[in-house]
């Protein structure tokens, strides 16, 4: 985050009110209700989240709400309650039972809409083909697809039978799979022939081939839904076709009783380390967050059409497409494209046709409209939305107040939410109807979240002062471990403070309380609202053969929020060439993914360090952003280095 924006949150002071309508027909309607039940789920955690988590349904009632050995939290211990069942079979043989679950638009302008009964079916039947390919419970199964319903159903298959998914993001590459499959020892990859992007078909088979080419790892089967149609390699014995597959099977599969604690999910995510954090999550606390939290935050109600943009390899499309909006019986909708395909419109588009009521997507994508001008916007009708949503990145006051002018018509309130792939739910946002919003905060914590700003000591900071979020205490949607390394979910998250959760984001509270993220604190980067991890790009550099040494920072960028800036020292006799660079980017997406794509790379002879070795990042940053270098440099090796970082084109 630059100055610039640490100021402007400094000196906003607009206010906007929840309207009076809006306010009225909300679950939370003042900001004094709000304060009562905040203060409530406080002190009587116990009462608060029982009286929630009793909206649901449950095989078997828990004994106790809580057990807290921090830093491992237990929630409703020993009750037996199924995801899948509360997403879908609660809702049928009520009202909700022919109403859309979820409304799907391909990138070609396909339709299909799946009622909550046929999404129960089509979850049932392939369930029964999970089962059929002796996935057990506590199985791990890698779901690596477009944006198809078929992703949702698989996932809601695994929890139907207590198999755990670990969706990987389409963008990642073959590699990205492999370590994963590692990682998790999987024994099942659902996935697709392809899936449609901006127009080109991206070969989501032939990466899963890929991966498990030369070693299948723990893989047994590779389950393939036929989406592009385009030509693909099936290996006999391992690869099935899905519809063929669920032509086999019926529709009858009770839901399994899992204990609460059970792993539902798995979510790679990047930290300070080259290796992706395998976020382990819960069923019974992570489905009470997600239904809590889309309940108060969205405001659903069952006329709503509800559209979240994010990708389902995202905790957003987890939480915010699939298990928040369908435990409360509300509409999805799920658009598996990009936003400028065919034109730039798309978006606007499709809330006129479907009369969305809901839109909640990333600041990095509000800045993209922006830039591309406000006569797509003003051609369509958008008179249907009535609450606008943010998440990803802290967003700037200007694309905020265009946000609510050119989308919202200045009706919509905006949550501006505040979480993570570990927090598994909304921990700070504006309860719609009850908290003013003042444009670039994410205002005040939900229920039950005891976030605080501390210093280096972990003592609480005043009105203003920069620090370090944390949360004092559990929360039900709260991750349990990192799969496989206890020793590093401790690390990570638990041992800055003793029992406070170290969320890794800078922030300060204004005078009023309210909360103003800045940003990463630790070495993970924010590009259009994905989370990279800069050791993993230089891991990936790195593996180049040409490469000795590399080092990466962010750089403030207009539309991404920060841009990948590689400093790269080459091994002897190797020279620096602008068909190396472009090779080099190449590398790096290959190894990781498109979104790693670095933006800039730049050959140094050598890289600034301490005396005892460790790389100056601090000064790369300065540098890599143009601005002059300040702070102390006493410690930096040899000065003349840098002077000859500074441009790209050496
Ligand atoms: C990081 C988490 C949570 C779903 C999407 C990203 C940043 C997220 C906001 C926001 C300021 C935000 C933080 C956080 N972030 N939402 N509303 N305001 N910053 O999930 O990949 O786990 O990334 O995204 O830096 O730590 P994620």
């Amino acid at each position: 985050m630059s100055s610039k924006n640490i100021e402007s949150h400094l000196v906003e002071k607009r206010v906007f009110k929840p309207s009076k309508q809006f306010s009225k027909k909300a679950r939370i309607g003042s900001m004094s209700a709000y304060k009562k039940l905040w203060e409530e789920s406080i002190k009587r955690p116990d009462k608060f989240w029982a009286r929630e988590a009793a909206e649901l349904c449950w095989q078997e009632p828990w004994k106790k709400v809580l057990e807290w050995k921090a830093p491992f939290a237990k929630w409703f211990i020993k009750g037996k309650i199924n995801v899948s069942e509360n997403c879908l079979d609660r809702h049928l043989g009520t009202a909700r039972q022919n109403k859309a679950a979820l409304l799907w638009e391909g990138e070609l302008g396909e339709k299909r809409t799946l009622t909550y009964q046929q999404l129960h079916r089509e979850v049932c039947r392939f369930a029964n083909v999970l089962k059929e390919h002796s996935v057990k419970k506590g199985d791990r199964v890698i779901i690596y697809m477009p944006m198809v319903p078929e992703a949702a159903i698989a996932m809601l298959a695994c929890a139907r039978i207590g198999a755990t998914h670990s969706v990987v993001f389409g963008g990642f590459s073959a590699e990205a799979i492999r370590d994963r499959i590692s990682d998790s020892q999987a024994v099942v990859v659902v996935t697709a022939d392809g899936g449609y992007r901006r127009g080109s078909v991206v070969g989501l088979k032939k990466n899963v081939d890929d991966a498990i080419k030369d070693d299948a790892q723990t893989i047994r089967s590779v389950i393939v839904f036929q989406r592009t149609n385009q030509p693909v390699s099936m290996t006999e014995g391992r690869d099935y076709w899905w519809h063929q597959e669920v032509a086999k099977v019926n529709a009858d599969c009770p839901p399994a009783a899992l204990d609460s604690e059970h792993p539902l999910f798995i979510l790679y995510t990047s930290g300070s380390t080259g290796k992706p954090k395998g976020i382990l999550h819960s069923t019974g606390g992570y489905l009470v967050g997600a239904y809590t939290t889309s309940k108060y935050i969205f405001d659903l109600r069952d006329e709503d059409v509800y559209w979240c943009t994010a990708d389902i390899g995202w905790v957003t499309g987890h939480s915010y497409m699939i298990y928040g909006p369908l435990a409360n019986g509300a509409t999805s909708l799920m658009y598996e494209g990009a936003p400028n395909f065919p034109e730039n419109d798309r978006f606007w588009k499709i809330i006129e046709e479907y009369r969305v009521t809901i839109f909640y997507t990333a600041p990095t994508a509000i800045r993209s409209f922006i830039k591309w001008g406000d006569h797509w916007v003003t051609k369509h009708d958008l008179s249907s939305l009535r609450l606008l949503g943010s998440v990803g990145e802290p967003i700037n006051p200007e694309a905020w107040m265009w946000y609510h002018n050119t989308i919202g018509g200045g009706r919509c309130p905006i949550v501006d939410t505040w979480w993570q792939t570990e927090t598994g739910g909304i921990m700070i946002s504006p309860l719609p109807g009850a908290i003013p919003t003042k444009p670039g905060s994410a205002t005040l914590p939900f229920f039950g979240v005891d976030a605080a700003i501390v210093d280096d000591n972990g003592k609480e900071v005043g009105p203003n002062v920069g620090g370090k979020l944390v949360i004092r205490k559990p929360w039900p949607s709260m991750l349990r471990n990192i799969h496989g390394d206890t020793a590093r979910y401790k690390e990570a998250y638990w041992s800055e403070f003793k029992g406070v959760y170290l969320a890794g984001d800078g922030a300060r509270r204004d005078k009023d309380g309210y909360f103003w993220i800045v940003g990463r604190i630790d070495d993970v980067l924010n590009v259009a609202g994905h989370r990279i991890g800069t050791s993993e790009v230089e891991s990936a550099l790195v593996s180049h053969p040409v490469v000795a040494e590399a080092a990466v920072v962010g750089r403030p960028d207009e539309l991404k929020g920060q841009a990948v800036v590689c400093f790269v020292t080459l091994k002897e006799d190797v020279t620096a060439t602008d068909q190396l660079r472009d090779d080099l980017k190449k590398h790096v997406r290959h190894v990781i993914g498109p979104v790693a794509t670095p933006d800039d790379i730049r050959f140094a002879e050598a890289l600034p360090k301490t005396r005892s070795g460790k790389i100056m990042r601090r000064l790369l940053k300065q540098v890599a952003s143009g601005g002059a270098i300040t702070g102390d440099t006493t410690t930096l090796e040899d000065l003349s280095i840098l002077s000859k970082l500074g441009s790209s084109e050496d």
